[in-house]
């Protein structure tokens, strides 16, 4: 199998950056997350060389993984940051990203958290429902001041993707009917506490083929011109996330011919309209920034052997919860040479956690023993930011390495942690 970029093995030993992940576990312990920086890094650059010239935002989506150090090494790349909820701006805020830079996303958006988005003076907002756009003009009007708007297009375009993912079609809740987006689109520019800037859309995660991405941009692109000629002119286009990485074996689509390929195609459609002016394009990639920067180290507790053998290790479903919820599939290797006794046998790798949906994955091949730790690769999106604390779980340390150096950038949750905010009955 090949391994992500900047992992490497050293005789046994897995390495992340020239940094040996069993030290890892044997200084920080496990189960930890650890992400590499320079791997998210040559991710961005990818976003970054595919605009080449071309006047354009690389917005982060925030969810696929929050920790302050992956928010702080992207805003010193130059990123912006597309947010959905007031927690997430404020770890952009603390991160040192710039509110300039970021747009705001979701269907749920609260009076609470478009205030705090319009006294942060951040870029845009992705508005996702007649009804927001109200709301937001009275937050505006309350705060006496404009707020910048794009409405989010539900194109309605198959991602071909899991069912769980997939927000362009007509039947998910995501964005603004095509059909009624030029309606919605002068409602939004009769309010003058509204600026209408952009239009945007975001059709799925983990695609493979940039065909429903082109094909959603094109249907982008007749309605920017089809505004124009009512005099709504937009000053960028923002064509969401959802490019596919390589879990397994898949084939996932190079990010800078990706994005090299939408640039030439709006320049074109630029080229046969009158006005001249480039219109700026925004993207949200998450998973292709950190899915495989990141691996969530584990240790083997127990072998129960039978007609099914089991390896028990100590993550579980509350720290990775995508073979549960997604029935995804991770790769899982070892971090070095296999303990005295192990054993070379088909395992399902599950967690203590009690539940028969705690499994990390089913039927591995893999030459082990109790105490040794293994890697779970492509664990750096939408894996710590969805761990809960069921069953009473700390949640796990995270790690950055950095060039040999490694720093630990969430400490492992305590009980303390855990009890914070909870008390007994008075009497
Ligand atoms: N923009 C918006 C508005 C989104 O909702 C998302 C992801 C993104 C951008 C980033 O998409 P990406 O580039 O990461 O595909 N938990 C699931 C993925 C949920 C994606 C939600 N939205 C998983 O583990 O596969």
């Amino acid at each position: 199998m090949t391994l992500p970029a900047f992992f490497a093995r050293e005789g046994r030993e897995l390495m992340l950056e020239g940094v040996a992940l069993n030290e890892i576990v044997a200084r920080f312990g496990s189960p930890t997350y650890v992400y590499s920086r320079a791997a998210i890094t040559a991710a961005f650059a990818a976003y970054r060389d595919g605009l080449g010239n071309y006047p354009g935002l690389i917005c982060y989506a925030v969810k696929a993984n929050s920790n302050l150090a992956v928010l702080d090494c992207l805003a010193r790349l130059g990123a912006g940051f597309d947010i959905v909820s007031g927690g997430e701006l404020q770890r952009v805020l603390r991160a040192g990203g710039l509110a300039k830079r970021v747009i705001f996303s979701g269907v749920g958006k609260t009076d609470a958290e478009i205030e705090a988005a319009l006294g942060a003076n951040i870029r845009c907002f992705n508005i996702e429902s007649e009804a927001e756009i109200e709301k937001i003009a009275a937050a505006a009007r309350r705060l006496g001041v404009v707020a910048p708007v794009s409405l989010r297009i539900n194109p309605d375009v198959d991602p071909l993707t899991h069912p769980y993912i997939a927000t362009g079609m007509k039947e998910s809740k995501f964005g603004i009917a095509h059909a009624d987006a030029i309606a919605l689109y002068r409602k939004a520019k009769a309010f003058e506490e509204l600026e209408v800037v952009g239009i945007d859309c975001h059709i799925g995660s983990q695609m493979l083929d940039e065909e429903p991405l082109i094909e959603s941009l094109d249907r982008l692109l007749d309605l920017v011109d089809s505004l124009a000629a009512e005099g709504i002119a937009l000053s960028h286009i923002d064509l969401g996330g959802g490019l596919g990485v390589r879990y397994r074996d898949e084939q996932s689509v190079a990010i800078s011919e990706f994005v090299a390929t939408v640039t030439k195609r709006i320049a074109r459609w630029q080229a046969l309209r009158r006005d001249t002016s480039a219109i700026e394009l925004l993207l949200e990639p998450g998973r292709s920034i950190v899915a495989n920067a990141g691996v969530l180290l584990t240790q083997v507790e127990y072998l129960k052997c039978g007609s099914k053998n089991f390896a028990v290790v100590d993550a579980a479903m509350n720290d990775l919860l995508r073979p549960a919820l997604y029935d995804a599939w991770h790769d899982i290797v070892p971090l070095g040479a296999p303990g005295h006794g192990a054993q070379k046998r088909v395992w399902d790798v599950v967690g203590p956690v009690c539940e028969s949906g705690d499994w990390l994955a089913h039927d591995r091949e893999l030459e082990i023993a109790p105490g040794d730790a293994l890697g779970i690769l492509s664990a750096g999106a939408y894996a710590m930011v969805m761990a809960s604390n069921y069953n009473s779980r700390g949640r796990a340390a995270e790690v950055m390495v950095d060039g040999g150096n490694c720093y630990l950038v969430r400490a492992r949750e305590t009980i303390d942690d855990l009890l914070l905010g909870e008390a007994r009955l008075p009497m």
